[in-house]
């Protein structure tokens, strides 16, 4: 029998209920690792605690709560022995809001939510995995964004978090190397999860409720289909096994479908108006190339 790139570890997944991070749950499952699931959202918390009775242990909890990863921390401890990998996927969206529409309050209210969703989440994360990361000599993976490398993909108080997150990475891998690597993931847009608008700004969408996101998403990278979450789950996988990228840190791995210039064009637009519950697009849908090499829907 073949051993799993994660055998015998046990990671720490935040913002792990649905989504992306539901995706890495799975497949580190998949790969021999014991895996802590914080999330705010109870409800697929269950579904995963059902589905994976053995290998997960769930935890509800909001990740910007100070006290929150502490808990899960020892979680993972009490129940597996420690953490060696730390991976932070909660996440908010702003919906391509631009600042020049909120009022001033709002504005205030819509960066404390994202900020303290997208950013602050993950530094408490990292802090209370510290000491165990260190005796593990443990690793780190934060999810960034292609909005971090290309202005168009969002507003300016989502882009501008996921801009952070990127420092994140760069200081933090300084920090705490030599024992700890610390990396990140920057998907690309992505179908099929249930990334949430900022309550402070009244938003009740999530991205998949935005008409036409799928096919727009296919038509802005090279593969031509959008990614749903199992596509980025390999990439987190490369950055967590030690067998893998011993001699990674710092780096962020772009699981976009090869968006970037000169494709240009706008990627994941949400700004429509109306909420109509459209369900969960699919990938797979076909995108053609235009007059110039551009990529278009039609
Ligand atoms: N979907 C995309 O197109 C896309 C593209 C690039 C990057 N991302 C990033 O990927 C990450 C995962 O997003 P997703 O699209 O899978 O969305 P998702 O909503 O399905 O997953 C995010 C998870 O984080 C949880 N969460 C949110 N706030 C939390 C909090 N305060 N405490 C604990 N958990 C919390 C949510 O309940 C959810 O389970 C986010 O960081 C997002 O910014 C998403």
């Amino acid at each position: 029998m073949t051993r799993g790139l994660l055998e015998g570890s046990t990671t720490l997944v935040v913002g792990g209920a649905t989504g992306i991070g539901r995706g890495v749950v799975e497949r580190f499952v998949a790969e021999g690792s014991r895996v802590v699931v914080v999330d705010v959202d109870t409800a697929p918390l269950g579904g995963i605690a059902r589905d994976l009775p053995r290998d997960v242990v769930v935890l509800a909890g909001d990740a910007t709560e100070p006290a929150v990863a502490g808990m899960a921390v020892s979680r993972a401890v009490e129940d597996f022995g420690g953490v060696d990998t730390l991976v932070c996927c909660a996440g908010r969206f702003d919906f391509h809001t631009p600042i020049g529409s909120l009022s001033i309050e709002e504005l205030s209210a819509g960066f404390d939510e994202i900020y303290a969703v997208n950013v602050k989440s993950m530094l408490l994360a990292v802090h209370a995995a510290l000491p165990e990361l260190r005796r593990r000599r443990g690793s780190v993976v934060l999810t960034v964004s292609s909005s971090a490398y290309h202005p168009d993909g969002a507003g300016v108080l989502y882009g501008s978090s996921k801009y952070a997150v990127r420092g994140l990475v760069a200081h933090l891998a300084r920090e705490l190397a030599p024992e700890v690597r610390v990396n990140g993931v920057a998907p690309g847009g992505t179908a099929g999860t249930r990334l949430a608008g900022l309550s402070a700004l009244g938003e009740r969408r999530t991205v998949d409720d935005v008409p036409g996101r799928g096919e727009r998403l296919a038509a802005g990278n090279l593969l031509g289909r959008a990614a749903l979450p199992a596509d980025h789950a390999g990439a987190y996988l490369y950055l967590a096994a030690p067998d893998l990228s011993a001699f990674v840190t710092g780096a962020v791995v772009n699981s976009d479908g090869g968006r970037g210039e000169p494709i240009g064009g706008s990627m994941d637009h949400a700004t429509s108006a109306g909420v109509p519950a459209a369900g969960v697009p699919t990938g797979g849908v076909p995108a053609t190339r235009g007059a110039r090499g551009r990529w278009s829907t039609r």
